[in-house]
C-alpha cells in the first residue's frame, strides 16, 4: 500500500477529485494546506494557499492515480503542485477489522 499525498492548487480540487472517484478511487481525504515550493512563496508572503489530497491505494493503483492528478491539475506553470508517494504499512477498517488492501475501497 501507498499513500499519495498530493498538494494541487485549490481551483483544480474538484476536477482532481470528480476525476479520482470516475476512475474508481472514491475515498479520500482533502484539506486546506499552506506551503511553498521552490520559488518559496510571493513576498511579502512566503506561504500560498493549495489543497491537499491524501488517498491510500494499493500498490498496483499508484500510477493510475499519479497519472489521473497530473491530467487535472498540470498548467505547466510555476506552483501546479507536487505528488509524494509514502509507503503505509497497514490499514485497518474500524466496523469489520478488515486489514492492509481490503480495508482500503
Ligand atoms: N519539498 C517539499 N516538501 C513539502 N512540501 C512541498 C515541497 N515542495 C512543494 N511542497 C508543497 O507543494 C506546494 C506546491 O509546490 P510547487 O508546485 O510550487 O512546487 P515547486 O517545487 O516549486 O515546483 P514549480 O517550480 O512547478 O512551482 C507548496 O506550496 C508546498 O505546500
Ligand atoms: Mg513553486
Amino acid at each position: 500500500m501507498k499513500k499519495v499525498e498530493a498538494i494541487i492548487r485549490g481551483k483544480d480540487f474538484d476536477r482532481v477529485n470528480r476525476a479520482l472517484k470516475q476512475v474508481g478511487i472514491v475515498p479520500l481525504t482533502a484539506y486546506p494546506v499552506q506551503g511553498r515550493g521552490i520559488q518559496g512563496g510571493v513576498p511579502p508572503y512566503d506561504m500560498l494557499p493549495k489543497m491537499k489530497i491524501e488517498v491510500v491505494v494499493k500498490d498496483s493503483d499508484v500510477k493510475k492515480v499519479v497519472d489521473v492528478i497530473i491530467r487535472n491539475a498540470r498548467s505547466g506553470t510555476p506552483g501546479d503542485g507536487k505528488i509524494f508517494i509514502v509507503p503505509v504499512e497497514d490499514a485497518i477498517r474500524i466496523r469489520t477489522g478488515e486489514r492492509g488492501n481490503k480495508a482500503l475501497y
